[in-house]
Parts: structure tokens; C-alpha cells; sequence
């Protein structure tokens, strides 16, 4: 496609929500969890970008993007035999294999990772054959958890490479799948400043036409996220990772008494006394920060009838309000 043809399509677009039906005629459309070619080009000319370096550059949609756009282009991938020759065959997560040298003089670097854990999606003798055992290394066969941890790995790997005033760009799925909600924006390690992000709409995928009906408390998934981060220093490394954290919530500094007393009053079936509240509430660390916690939960059980949020059903004997 002629560049001013592509500009003159980009220069339509103006703000943060990005819809391009057409994916465009690069890459491949067949392999799995390709992008539009839009969306890597829509930040080449945002950005005025001449230096693009890829990790997860699949069949070569950027590659082809960066040529009818004449900026130059470097990109890796996992598979083999990669689909361009401006790819080369590497696993981002091997850091004893340095990144080529075009990740050093980029203005952009485009990450569309695999979207872990959906597993009708193959790369690994799926879109490409693996011919010497690399399957284990596939972010997409990865558990959820373990493979945003990888996801992770390259954004920052891509991020320590590019120079100062670089901009690296996260293409990032919204998945329901088997049942589950995941968004890898939220679990998205952000290194320097999270500049800007975007909504890129879908069209046509697969898993739209099958996956669900919509119907009930979920609503079908339109759209993926875009992150932009921008490198404003060459030697701060500054992040957020997120972390999961799980607590019971009568061992949480976080929760006031009200939270916890109101927990357990909805966990006891039936009748709730002051006695079965302590014994749900004793040995935790609620307990533990005070040393009049008993009068602490029966002055909170109190708070909690006044307010109708239970019911009092004698001496110390209440009942959940009913709804
Ligand atoms: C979502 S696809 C990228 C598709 C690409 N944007 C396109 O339009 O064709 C993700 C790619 O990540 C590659 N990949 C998976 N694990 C990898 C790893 N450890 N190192 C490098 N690439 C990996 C897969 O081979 C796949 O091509």
C-alpha cells in the first residue's frame, strides 16, 4: 500500500478510541491473533517514528507495515523459521541472548504479546512447527498467572533496550475464556511513564463469533487495551508490577471492624451470638491488635443494629436483616 495512502487513512483518527474494520493488507490474516497493521502504523505516524523494533512480530504484520511506510524495521519471534527475514528466530525470555541491536536505536517498540491461557490458540505446532522443543517457552501455553509474569519479562527486557524518549507501545488482549474474566492491562508491568492509553475496537475475530451469547452479567468483549510508555531517562528504572495479594479479611490491617464484624455475621448461618462471632473472629489478627476485642465486637454489633444491618434477637443474639 502507497504511504500516502496510509496517511491519509491515519490522519482520520484523532483520538484515544481506535476502530480499523479492515485489518489492511499486511501480514497474515489466517495466523492466529494477528493484529491490523492499522494499529502499528496509527503509532509510527503518531509518534513520527523511523526506527521500529518488534518482540512477538508473529507473521510479519509490522514488518510489512514498516516497509510500505519505508521506516526501518527489526523484530523477534519464538517460531523457528520466522516470516520475514527482517525477523530473527529468538525467545525473549532466554536473557542470555541479547536483543538485536535495533532495540538500542528505536523510537518505537511494539509489543503484541499471546494472550496466556487461551488454549485454542497455538503457536507452537500450531502456527509454526517446533522443531527443537521451544513449545515450553510459548508465553501462550503458559498458565495465566505464570505467563503475564513472562509477558512482564518482555516489557521490561524491550524497555531497558530503547533509549530515552523512546515509546514502547503493548498491544494487550481482554479475555473471557472458560468461563473466566482476565484483562492483562490490569496485570501489565508499566516501566517509566504510562504515557497514554488506548481502546482498540475488534472486528471480526474468531473468538466473537463463538465463545458466548453476551447474554446474562457478562457482555461480549469488544474491544483490547493499548498502553504507551514512554522511556523519559536512560538509567532510572522505574516500574509498577502488579502483585496479587489474598488475605482472609479478619488479618487485614486494611479492613475496619464494621467490615469484619459484617463478614462473619453473613458467613454464620442462622443465629448469630456474640460467642459464635469471637470464635470466628479469635485467633486472628484483628483479635490480636486489641486487647478489648470482645467489647470491640459487641459495640460493632450495636452500630449494626442501629444502622439495620442486622436484626436483634434477644440478648446477644442477632440475625442478618433480610434484603
Ligand atoms: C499475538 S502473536 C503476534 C501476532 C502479530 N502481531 C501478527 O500480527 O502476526 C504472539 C507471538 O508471540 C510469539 N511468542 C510466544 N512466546 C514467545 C517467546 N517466549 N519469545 C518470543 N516470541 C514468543 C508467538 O510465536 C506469536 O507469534
Amino acid at each position: 500500500m502507497k504511504k500516502e495512502d496510509i496517511i491519509k487513512e491515519l490522519e482520520q483518527h484523532r483520538d484515544t478510541v481506535l476502530s480499523f474494520p479492515n485489518r489492511g493488507p499486511w501480514g497474515d490474516s489466517r495466523y492466529r491473533g494477528n493484529c491490523s497493521g492499522w494499529i502499528p502504523a496509527y503509532f509510527i505516524h503518531k509518534y513520527n517514528a523511523c526506527n521500529i523494533a518488534e518482540v512477538f512480530a508473529g507473521s510479519g504484520t509490522t514488518y510489512d507495515v514498516c516497509r510500505d511506510m519505508g521506516v526501518s524495521y527489526i523484530g523477534i519471534d519464538l517460531n523457528p523459521k520466522p516470516l520475514r527475514d527482517g525477523i530473527i528466530s529468538m525467545d525473549i525470555l532466554d536473557d542470555a541472548i541479547e536483543l538485536p541491536d535495533g532495540f538500542y536505536n528505536a523510537d518505537m517498540v511494539f509489543l503484541h504479546p499471546p494472550y496466556p491461557s487461551i488454549h485454542d490458540i497455538r503457536y507452537a505446532d500450531g502456527m509454526w512447527k517446533d522443531t527443537d522443543g521451544r513449545a515450553s517457552r510459548d508465553i501462550q501455553e503458559m498458565p495465566w498467572e505464570k505467563g503475564m509474569q513472562c509477558v512482564n519479562h518482555a516489557v521490561l527486557r524491550a524497555y531497558n533496550a530503547m533509549p530515552s524518549g523512546a515509546y514502547e507501545v503493548c498491544l494487550v488482549g481482554e479475555i473471557r475464556s472458560k468461563g473466566q474474566y482476565r484483562s492483562m492491562m490490569q496485570n501489565l508491568a508499566i516501566p517509566g511513564i504510562l504515557h497514554q492509553t488506548f481502546i482498540k475496537l475488534q472486528h471480526n475475530t474468531v473468538s466473537r463469533n463463538r465463545t458466548y451469547s453476551g447474554k446474562g452479567d457478562y457482555a461480549l468483549t469488544g474491544h483490547e487495551m493499548i498502553a504507551v510508555i514512554k522511556k523519559p531517562s536512560g538509567y532510572e528504572l522505574a516500574y509498577v508490577m502488579p502483585k496479587r495479594y489474598s488475605k482472609d479479611i479478619r488479618d487485614c490491617s486494611m479492613a475496619t471492624w464494621k467490615d469484619v464484624v459484617m463478614a462473619v455475621v453473613r458467613n454464620i448461618k442462622g443465629e448469630v451470638t456474640n460467642e459464635a462471632v469471637y470464635n470466628a473472629i479469635e485467633g486472628h489478627k484483628r483479635a490480636d491488635s486489641n486487647a478489648d476485642w470482645k467489647a470491640k465486637v459487641r459495640q460493632t454489633l450495636q452500630f449494626l443494629e442501629k444502622a439495620g444491618l442486622i436484626w436483634r434477637m434477644g440478648i446477644g443474639k442477632y440475625a442478618l436483616a433480610a434484603a
